[in-house]
């Protein structure tokens, strides 16, 4: 298989390798590379479900989403669908997935299935990289904070989500809300990572509004700049696996009047430990 970078911040475009039958070297190879670059883009794959789900048992424990509807006959694969009639789509702000979870998703793994013939991209950014690159007196900002997160206004029963698509949203007990470092070590690498996110963070431990609010913008609009991005074109068979810890995506809602169906299925992980990150002086 070779592995190419898309850019110096997120994301690598994994060539000459069929996800429907991967050994377990190929396994070890993946799971290096995408603990590595966040994000990793496959084309060409043409998974049928079976082999979507077998290949998320190979990378790791399945995580079944709460809140969407399941592709029929397949209960641990989430459907993101947008009928061409529909107004608003899944993932359409930038985020992360289950970032409200006492233990966050490790990862998810898209499969396009169909798309529209125009626009419909997910934009990747990488908020470890965002990390690297914030100035020194934010780094001293939020140093020992501790974040909330909260799917309840996302996809409660005040949500948009409930009122406009109805479904599984809405389910006031499938709902969650987390206390997460505000700077994480990934799992893996224990490299440091801004772990906030515009969707689902809901402020800050021992802060109130006022306080939070303009120190998270500040954060969201360091980490939403475009050198820290990719953004990916889907075509039919095309897969994305993400890192749910390092990275944030945003579905673009530009394809009024078509369809666009994904599959998704996402990853179990682990509670997030605090990085270790110099005191400041
Ligand atoms: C999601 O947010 O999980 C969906 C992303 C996409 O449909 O591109």
């Amino acid at each position: 298989m070779r592995i190419e970078p898309v850019n110096d911040a997120v994301g690598a475009t994994i060539h000459d390798v069929a996800l429907s039958r991967l050994d377990d070297a190929q396994v070890a190879e993946i799971t290096e590379a995408w603990a590595r670059y966040g994000v990793l883009f496959f084309h060409d794959q043409d998974l049928t479900p079976d082999q979507h789900v077998a290949l998320a048992v190979q990378l790791g424990e399945i995580d079944v989403n709460r809140f969407f509807a399941r592709v029929e006959g397949h209960d641990v694969i989430a459907a993101v669908v947008k009928e061409p009639t529909d107004e608003l789509n899944i993932g359409g702000g930038w985020h992360t997935d289950h970032s409200y979870d006492p233990a966050p998703a490790k990862g998810s793994i898209l499969v396009a299935r169909d798309v529209p013939p125009t626009g419909g991209d997910t934009q990747f950014l990488s908020t470890e990289t965002a990390w690297r690159t914030l100035p020194q007196d934010l780094k001293e900002r939020v140093h020992g904070l501790v974040a909330i997160h909260s799917s309840d206004h996302i996809f409660g029963p005040k949500s948009d989500y409930a009122k406009r698509m109805g479904d599984r949203f809405g389910n006031s007990e499938a709902v969650n809300t987390s206390e997460h470092p505000l700077v994480i070590a990934h799992p893996v690498t224990g490299n440091p990572i801004l772990y906030v996110n515009p969707a689902f963070t809901i402020g800050i431990v021992g802060m109130d509004n006022a306080e939070s609010k303009p120190l998270l913008d500040e954060l969201y609009t360091h980490i939403a700049s475009d050198e820290h991005m990719h953004q990916f074109k889907w075509a039919v068979g095309s897969v994305a696996m993400w890192d749910n810890r390092s990275t944030w995506h945003h579905a673009l809602n530009d394809y009024p009047g078509h369809r666009r169906a994904m599959h998704r299925i996402t990853l179990a992980g682990e509670p997030l430990a605090a990085a270790n990150v110099p005191q400041p002086a």
